[in-house]
């Protein structure tokens, strides 16, 4: 590659003024975003992208899912090199997961459409639907529909937790395209994300050069029992939904220590009824959240929670009911796109280390149909789906510009 090109670098202060604005879209208390997939907000935060997008002269395709990929050249043909990940948030998200992987994606491209670069294929940058899940599950809906993981008519009707159906709202939005799912395979995809998580930081390295993603299981559990006065029924006549609720939130702390790591385990929503001071509640709906990089454990785990819940089943006298909400093994990413992203940090004299992510990411469910991989920068604290992410601007740039390279090697090569 010429020096000239090895020259190029991102222009941070463009970054973070997209960042900055972006985030301004469902602006939430302590500098977060909340922007649920396919709400009023994901439709602002998404045609502030598309306008961006067509302002460098980017063909903008819309997919029937609602995803978005800006290429270029707009009439470039051919498999492109691809790169992106989503801007939706979890309702109480930070500024960075998701939208520093677009806005860093719109960067080098605005990058190589200033410098001139002659490129032997096309460089892409997608925002996928709904990659959160929190609205819609399972996260990494739109990604996995465009990599053909579920078909576009099981995925249309899925309601969200508040009741809305997904393909309603994504015409509602504007936002139902014309481009076929799933689509057709690009020629590598690589994704920049904030680590979220404490390791890069703690390590003081600037670069994580992801080599996968572990297995996610999601599941909602409901329990029926029986409602009745808390004054006069006695402990032992009871058939307790929100005792059975937190039984269940007890096990899968302790399941997860006695797993031991990488094992984690969250229950994250328990919605209790009638929900009252004084009733003894009918009924709780809870998730389940386990995650393991080993699959076989990962089995094991779901396992130990179903033998769990038919025995409180048992002794409670509640009735348990179980529904998979998403279930996705682990993913190894391409070795040479590990390589690639470890090889350029470096040439950029930067610290790197190979890591796996704890979080699930578009680039799992692209690595189905492409070589796929991705690059991390550190979180301040770990801290991440939480209005106090944070990554520093050094480490931004040092991320966009790895990503800038590894897109140029694969582009012009
Ligand atoms: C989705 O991004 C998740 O990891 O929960
Ligand atoms: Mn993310
Ligand atoms: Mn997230």
């Amino acid at each position: 590659m010429s020096e000239a090109i090895e020259a190029l670098r991102v222009s941070l202060p463009r970054l973070r003024a997209r960042l900055d604005a972006l985030a301004e879209i469902g602006a939430i208390a302590g500098g977060g975003c909340a922007r649920l997939a396919l709400t009023d907000d994901d439709r602002r935060g998404r045609d502030l992208v598309v306008t961006w997008m067509r302002d460098l002269g980017l063909r903008v395709d819309v997919d029937e899912i609602g995803n978005v990929v800006g290429t270029w050249p707009p009439d470039g043909s051919g498999a492109p090199v691809l790169t992106g990940s989503h801007i939706d948030t979890v309702a109480t998200g930070g500024r960075f997961d998701g939208t520093l992987g677009v806005l860093a994606g719109l960067e080098v491209i605005e990058t190589v459409i200033g410098a001139g670069v002659e490129l032997a294929r096309p460089i892409a940058v997608a925002f996928f639907t709904d990659e959160e899940g929190s609205r819609f599950a399972p996260d990494m809906l739109g990604s996995l529909v465009f990599a053909g993981g579920l078909a576009l008519e099981e995925a249309l009707p899925i309601r969200a937790i508040d009741g809305a159906v997904l393909g309603e709202e994504l015409v509602r939005i504007g936002y139902a395209g014309p481009e076929p799912c799933p689509a057709l395979a690009p020629r590598a995809y690589v994704e920049l994300h904030i680590e979220q998580g404490p390791v890069l930081e703690a390590e003081g390295v600037t670069i994580g050069a992801v080599t996968g993603v572990q297995g996610i299981s999601w599941t909602e559990l409901t329990v029926t029992g029986q409602s009745n006065h808390a004054g006069t029924t006695p402990m032992s006549m009871r058939h307790d939904a929100g005792y059975s609720a937190a039984a269940i939130t007890e096990f899968v702390r302790r399941l997860a220590t006695e797993l031991g790591p990488p094992q984690v385990a969250t229950v994250g929503r328990i919605e209790l009824h009638p929900n009252l001071v004084n009733v003894v509640a009918a009924r709780a709906t809870l998730t389940v959240d386990l995650r393991n990089t080993d699959a076989t454990v990962l089995a094991r785990a779901e396992e130990r929670l179903r033998a769990f819940c038919a025995d409180l089943a048992r002794t409670e006298g509640v009735a348990i009911t179980s529904r998979a909400l998403a279930r996705f093994d682990p993913v190894d990413f391409d070795a040479r796109v590990i390589a690639l992203v470890e090889e350029v940090a470096a040439d950029h004299g930067h610290s790197t280390r190979r890591m796996p992510s704890g979080a699930g990411h578009d680039a799992q469910m692209l690595a189905r149909i492409c070589p796929a991989g991705m690059v991390f920068v550190p979180s301040a604290k770990g801290i991440s789906h939480n209005p106090a992410e944070h990554t520093d601007d050094v480490d931004l740039e040092a991320g966009a510009n790895v990503l800038l390279h590894v897109l140029l090697r694969l582009a012009t090569r």
